[in-house]
């Protein structure tokens, strides 16, 4: 009976420690998959927590826009360069290559040979139809004696000698500006009229200076023998070519209305084009010479 109960103890002990035994390694492994569980939970929080944070960082802070660069000054403008003129072709200023009329040859009117220049001197400085040229000149210190200003739009500022002609190419002038006005509506201007002696010396020289010796000799008469002198002769002009003594005054109405009319007024434009080598002088379709109505209408018969 003994050996039975320390049989039945033995059992119990053995039963006991192995319950026991069991029962802790339940509980390690409980807790271990405890801890398992927990880490995944931390995990998984701290999953949720990034990307809770993630999802209320505020924005980051934009990039600042690059200043945009500023944009260059642009370099200014040069002023433009003014339109060269067309330069005339040149041509022969030696008075040797001017054809010298017949009339030119036999030296009327003359009253002596100037000995510095060669040039002949004429004798009738006074009258209407007055011929001065390359070759002739008016005797030295003339004045005309009875110009007047015409009464017509001038651009020559008031007082200045260029507003006047003498007195008969002056009404001339103002019947020539009145017509164009009336049958037209062309409103012409007086440019440059009656030069002294010294004003013509000063805008040859002007010439000359600005444009050379050659450009001068074609366009403008050397003192003492300019018609300007006569007081006989008006540069005209218009608005349209900003009253400039150009050779587009010939392609205005105005400057047209001039060609075909001043005839009958008793002006010539005496510088026609393509006979320079008979004037001595390019085309001046603004320069109109009073010469008197009949020699007017002989001179644009041979003309045209
Ligand atoms: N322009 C003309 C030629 C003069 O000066 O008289
Ligand atoms: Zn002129």
């Amino acid at each position: 009976m003994k050996e039975k109960y320390i049989f039945v103890l033995l059992l119990s002990f053995i039963f006991v420690t192995a319950c026991n035994q069991t029962k802790n390694e339940e509980s390690t492994q409980t807790l271990e998959s405890l801890a398992e569980k927990e880490q995944f939970v931390l995990d998984e929080k701290k999953v949720i927590e990034v990307k809770f944070e993630q999802a209320f960082e505020p924005d980051p802070e934009p990039e600042p826009e690059p200043e945009p660069e500023p944009e260059p000054e642009p370099e200014p403008e040069p002023e433009p360069e003014p339109e060269p003129k067309p330069k005339p072709d040149p041509k022969p200023n030696n008075n040797d290559e001017i054809e010298i009329s017949e009339q030119e040859k036999s030296a009327t009117n003359i009253s002596a040979i100037d000995e510095e220049t060669g040039l002949y001197i004429v004798s009738n400085p006074n009258s209407i139809q007055v011929y001065v040229n390359k070759n002739r000149r008016l005797p030295v210190g003339h004045v005309p004696s009875d110009l007047v200003e015409p009464d017509v739009p001038h651009t020559k500022p008031k007082g200045d000698e260029r507003r006047q002609l003498r007195v008969e190419a002056a009404t001339a002038l103002e019947d020539l500006f009145s017509a164009a006005l009336e049958e037209e509506g062309l409103e012409l201007a007086a440019i440059s009229g009656y030069r002294s002696n010294s004003m013509q010396a000063s805008i040859y020289q002007g010439h000359v200076k600005r444009s050379g010796q050659d450009f001068a000799n074609r366009y403008s008469a050397r003192p003492g023998t300019s018609e300007h002198e006569t007081g006989l002769t008006m540069d005209v002009s218009a608005a349209v070519v900003g009253f400039a003594l150009e050779e587009a005054f010939k392609g205005t109405a105005e400057g047209t209305w001039i060609s075909d009319h001043a005839h009958l007024h008793g002006f010539i434009v005496r510088y026609p084009e393509g006979k320079e080598h008979i004037t001595g002088y390019g085309y001046e379709p603004w320069h109109l010479r009073y010469v008197g109505q009949e020699l007017a209408e002989h001179c644009n018969r041979q003309v045209k």
